[in-house]
């Protein structure tokens, strides 16, 4: 047994020590907006906030998260879905299949966290999530749209 803060929420899991946060999320906790695309830490389909910091979740044991740590997911990521990330994803219409956009929103959203205004080459740099579909310049758009309003959305 196991206790996570997720969204906030205290839950108590049960799974091995060894098995991804990913898998714990989705089938222990039940939250599955975290999506598994790889399993081996390059798609970043699977990102979620520890403590404020993007983590791809199918790449971290159970046992690494700490008791005090505070998890996010993508539905705890804002009230109402209004955080300005996907503010702007919603007006720019970044996603297309939508797969892989939760991950794409937590990264962005945790970029923006611990640089406001980034430039191109640091949005660049620091996003390396993969998108079958192609929405890159979207994505990258949708970035710079949200860093522009900042946190008043
Ligand atoms: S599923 Fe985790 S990085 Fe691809
Ligand atoms: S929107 Fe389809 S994989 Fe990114």
């Amino acid at each position: 047994m196991a206790r996570l803060n997720v969204n906030g929420v205290v839950r108590e899991v049960d799974a091995e020590a060894d098995t991804p946060l990913l898998w714990v999320l989705r089938e222990q906790v039940g939250l599955t907006g975290t999506k598994y695309g790889c399993g081996i830490a390059q798609c970043g389909a699977c990102t979620v906030h520890i403590d404020g910091a993007a983590v791809r979740a199918c790449s971290m044991p159970l046992s690494a998260v700490g008791p005090g740590q505070k998890i996010v997911t993508i539905e705890g990521l804002a009230p109402g879905a209004d955080h300005p990330v996907q503010k702007a994803w919603a007006e720019l219409d970044v996603p297309q299949c939508g797969f892989c956009q939760p991950g794409m929103i937590m990264a962005s959203a945790a970029l923006l966290a611990q640089n406001p205004r980034p430039s191109e080459e640091q949005i660049r740099a620091e996003i390396t999530n993969i998108c079958r579909c192609g929405t890159y310049n979207r994505v990258l758009a949708g970035i710079k749209l949200a860093a522009e309003r900042g946190q008043s959305g």
